[in-house]
């Protein structure tokens, strides 16, 4: 009796010593510390065991504030991109509207989120998040846009104010494609989700509300009627990362060339990024913040001096793109950091059926061959996740527009954030069941209905 006290009075001292040495950042008693990294094996004590001082607590820190620093890039920076935006473009000018300096209508907050704009709930101030809830805020003024941007509550678009409460000019962020709201307040309207793609913004119909489309008809060498048909036919979710280095507009059937904009989450561990594989997650970062935004920085690929392929970049010369002072390299560091943090979210409860996804998971692991390219826990393919055209069983337009002409495995977590807008690349299979109908005829495997509609269940479950 008495051992088994003595025991139980042991095992409650050691809890109560742990539960201090786990939350308490700095020991106050250096006896106690140090006995604790006696008893401690090398590797359990967690980042908040690190002694201070040590290596290991700076490695604790820099982790930190580079997650810091890089969310900070992610959503707020524009990288000095509003010299194009609003320099060049002119878009502010068609936001504000005549009556507030620009040209035409302006941009009311109604058609904003009819574009796929999203605002961040937690940036609007409380007065008129109470008037857009009492309906006193009026969504189709243009002044009301303007409100909203003053405050940058509207996710990846960053604003330049006059003295006067006018737009002087306008510059976009990462965040615009690849974060999205969970609609808490309203639709279009929440918390911030980073990573998520946001597969209801339709970049192409707000760029073609720019007043001065040149700049793309110049470097396309098309006019800028054909540039509006261009942008005005991609559809929300989507966006063409590679046109202005192949000036291909259109694929197979006339199809418009653009892709579904893909999540920035749940990338860890991967080797490769975009659809078609182009480099790591910092490599495309500089690409997209460089020749998409068209941000202040350097950016170099040789392998884009490749007339026959790449003809408007070997001609303008994005191989190469050097500007003073360069605002993106100090910043790729904690931008690829961050990014790397980001998990892949887990589907809502109740959104799949867990028994069917459990039966589902053997399918995958084994009739339906999935796993041989989709291996778990990354979902993707350890070493190079690369595979051609007909592997896959698609046509080759959007890997032949890359460098190494094939498609990369996509990794499969979060699958249910980009039902909207459809699966591969372009989005060509609206829907789980016609991914897993294709894959039968490609992969030569024969399922039965009951092992399509659990691997389907799985498939969500991811
Ligand atoms: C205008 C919309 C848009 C903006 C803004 C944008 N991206 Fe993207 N992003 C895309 C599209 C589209 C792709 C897919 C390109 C492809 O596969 O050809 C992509 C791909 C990616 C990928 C690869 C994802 C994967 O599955 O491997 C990463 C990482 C990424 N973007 C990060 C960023 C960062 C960081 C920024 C800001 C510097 C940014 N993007 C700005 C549209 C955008
Ligand atoms: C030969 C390798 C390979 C095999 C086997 C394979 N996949 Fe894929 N998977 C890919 C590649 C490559 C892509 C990217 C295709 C694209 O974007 O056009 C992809 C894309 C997908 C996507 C689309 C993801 C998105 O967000 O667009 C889903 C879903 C998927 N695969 C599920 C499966 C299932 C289920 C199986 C088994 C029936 C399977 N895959 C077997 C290589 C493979």
């Amino acid at each position: 009796m008495i051992r088994k006290l003595l025991l139980i009075g042991v095992v409650a001292l050691l809890a109560a010593f742990w539960t201090r040495q786990a939350f308490v950042a700095e020991p106050t008693d250096a006896a106690q510390a140090s006995a604790f990294q006696q008893t401690q094996p090398v590797g359990t004590s967690g980042s908040s065991g690190a002694k201070p001082g040590s290596f290991d607590a700076e490695i604790t820190r820099n982790a930190q504030q580079m997650i810091d620093e890089g969310r900070k890039t992610f959503r707020f920076d524009t990288f000095g991109d509003e010299a194009f935006w609003g320099g060049q473009l002119r878009l502010h000018q068609a936001i504000a509207g005549e009556k507030f300096g620009g040209v035409g209508a302006g941009l009311s907050p109604a058609k904003a989120l009819e574009l796929g704009l999203k605002v961040d709930s937690e940036m609007v101030p409380a007065q008129v998040a109470s008037g857009i809830k009492a309906g006193t805020v009026d969504l189709n003024d243009p002044a009301n846009t303007l409100a909203l941007l003053k405050v940058d509550a509207v996710i990846g678009v960053k604003a330049f104010m006059e003295p006067n409460g006018n737009i002087r000019s306008i510059g976009i962020q990462c965040a615009l494609c690849h974060s999205t709201v969970d609609d808490s307040f309203a639709p279009g309207i929440g918390r911030r989700l980073d990573g998520w793609p946001n597969r209801d913004l339709n970049v192409g119909a707000i760029v073609a509300l720019a007043p001065n489309l040149k700049p793309f008809s110049d470097l396309l060498g098309v006019d800028t009627a054909t540039v509006t048909k261009v942008l005005t036919g991609w559809g929300p979710g989507r966006y063409d990362a590679e046109l202005d280095k192949d000036g291909k507009a259109f694929g197979p059937n006339g199809r418009n060339a653009s892709t579904v904009l893909p999540p920035a989450f749940g990338l860890a561990g991967m080797n490769l990024h975009t659809y078609a594989g182009w480099g790591s997650v910092p490599y495309w970062n500089a690409y997209v913040a460089t020749t998409q935004m068209h941000g202040k920085g350097t950016f170099f690929d040789p392998r884009l001096k490749d007339a026959n392929k790449f003809p408007v970049a070997a001609k303008h010369g994005f191989d190469n793109i050097r500007n003073t002072p360069d605002l993106i390299t100090p910043k790729l560091a904690a931008l690829h950091f961050y990014q790397l943090s980001i998990p892949a979210p887990k589907p809502p409860a109740g959104s799949f059926d867990e028994a069917a996804a459990s039966r589902g998971e053997k399918v995958f692991m084994g009739a339906a061959k999935c796993s041989t390219c989709h291996v778990p826990p990354l979902f993707s393919g350890p070493g190079w996740p690369m595979h051609s055209a007909k592997e896959i069983g698609i046509d080759d337009f959007q890997s032949a527009r890359s460098p190494d002409q094939m498609y990369r495995t996509t990794p499969l977590r979060g699958l249910f954030t980009r039902e909207k807008g459809g699966f591969y690349h372009d989005g060509r299979f609206k829907t789980l069941d016609q991914v897993v109908e294709h894959y039968q005829k490609v992969l030569a495997v024969t399922l039965n209905d009951e092992q399509k509609r659990d691997l389907v269940q799985y498939l969500k479950s991811l």
